[in-house]
């Protein structure tokens, strides 16, 4: 329940232990004047500063204006303790277009994603001038932080797109049990941790020789590439135990690697198993997604489950909101999405339905805002 410190090198939400519940959203940016988007930015922050140690979204909170004044915080967290409460902002390509005078700030490595094999991306879950992510260990906690901002930006942003997840499916630190996600598999096993500072300057964070021209406002910051990711869990739950381990690559229960004991021992993708084939199927989600098969690439996922209602046709609709940061998509995401999107087996089980990638400036000091360095 303590609150995270809000201010540092890095913002929050990257390396904090993933917290159990996520309210994503994502704007776009309606007014044309570069001024007032400013003035939003600074009153985000520090509504957010407020906000992540517990506290009402503004000095005036739910009653202090009096009766004739709309409220300043619109009260349903009043009470609540901060709960974890971290609040991350990332900035889209489409903002770095001719609107805000921005196009020379853009760094080098905020590219649109590709188009990935089997992709059903639906627009009005993709995109966005601007997002935010709020995690918490309380919903409550997490939407009313995105509500009050959404409030905060009235005439200024508009919401595209918003995204609810109930319970993590990813462990970003050692001290954490790893989560399981909508397959009943642990997810996060063999993720980035916050105990690996060495892992994490290489994989995530932006350094300076990162971008030299006018994108060098993004060293410290990271990249946020969001996939909402509908998973067939009704054709999953007809699938028998062994092809369920085929296809991740883990046994269910303990997770560990296929032809291994324990879920943290390392891979052995050369391993036999009783019939002579590879141990690891050759298709597995694992095999594909591993360092080794990549070139040394790795990604910190921090990504959560979802289930909101039902796609029209009897069945839930449910999956993983798939988050990662990285230093770099073109050359992290991208090459694992496309080795996943060819072969993986899991694709038979999942479909990617929306999409988005985001630029995370660096952390604040006291007295600073968000994105200070790019305007
Ligand atoms: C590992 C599930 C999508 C990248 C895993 C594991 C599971 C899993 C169960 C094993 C445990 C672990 O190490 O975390 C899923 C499901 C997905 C999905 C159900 C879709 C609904 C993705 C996507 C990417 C990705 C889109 C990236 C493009 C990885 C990586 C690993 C991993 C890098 C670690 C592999 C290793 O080094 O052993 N995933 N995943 N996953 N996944 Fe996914």
């Amino acid at each position: 329940d303590a609150p995270i410190a809000f201010h540092g090198p890095h913002q929050a939400g990257i390396v904090t232990p993933a917290q159990d519940r996520l309210h994503f959203v994502a704007l776009d940016v309606v007014t044309k004047d570069r001024a007032e988007l400013v003035e939003l930015l600074k009153t985000w922050t520090r509504a957010a500063e407020r906000m992540t140690a517990g506290a009402e979204a503004a000095p005036g909170g739910l009653v202090g204006g009096g009766p004739n004044r709309v409220p300043e915080d619109t009260g349903e967290a009043y009470g609540l303790p901060a709960s974890g409460l971290t609040i991350t902002i990332g900035f889209g390509p489409s903002l770095f277009d001719e609107r805000f005078g921005l196009a020379d700030r853009r760094p080098a490595a905020l590219e649109e994603l590709p188009e990935f094999a089997g992709d059903q991306l639906d627009p009005r879950r993709s995109g966005g001038d601007l997002c935010i992510q709020a995690c918490a260990n309380d919903p409550q906690v997490a939407v009313h932080a995105v509500r009050n901002l959404v409030r905060l930006g009235f005439g200024v942003v508009s919401v595209r797109w918003s995204q609810l997840g109930f319970g993590r499916t990813s462990s970003t630190s050692t001290a954490q049990a790893t989560p399981r996600n909508m397959f009943g598999f642990k997810d996060g096993t063999n993720n980035l941790k916050a105990e690996d500072p060495a892992g994490l300057t290489e994989h995530v964070w932006v350094a300076p020789a990162d971008e030299t021209g006018g994108g060098a406002w993004m060293a410290g910051g990271s990249y946020l590439v969001a996939r909402r990711i509908r998973m067939h869990i009704e054709v999953w739950d007809r699938t028998n135990l062994q092809e369920q381990e085929d296809v991740i690559g883990r046994d269910k229960k303990e997770g560990a690697p296929l032809g291994a004991a324990r879920e943290f021992d390392e891979p052995d993708f050369a391993r036999k198993g009783p019939d002579g084939s590879p141990a690891i199927p050759l298709n597995a989600h694992v095999r594909l997604a591993h360092a080794s098969q990549l070139g040394g690439i790795r990604i910190l996922r921090r990504g959560y489950n979802f289930t909101d209602g039902t796609d029209g046709v009897g069945h839930l609709d449910a999956g993983l909101f798939f988050i990662a940061f990285m230093r770099n998509p073109g050359t992290q995401f991208v090459p694992m999405q496309r080795a996943l999107a060819k072969a993986d087996g899991l694709n038979e089980y999942i479909e990617h339905n929306g999409s988005a990638v985001f630029a995370c400036p660096p952390g604040t000091q006291p007295g600073e805002w968000w994105g200070q360095a790019l305007f």
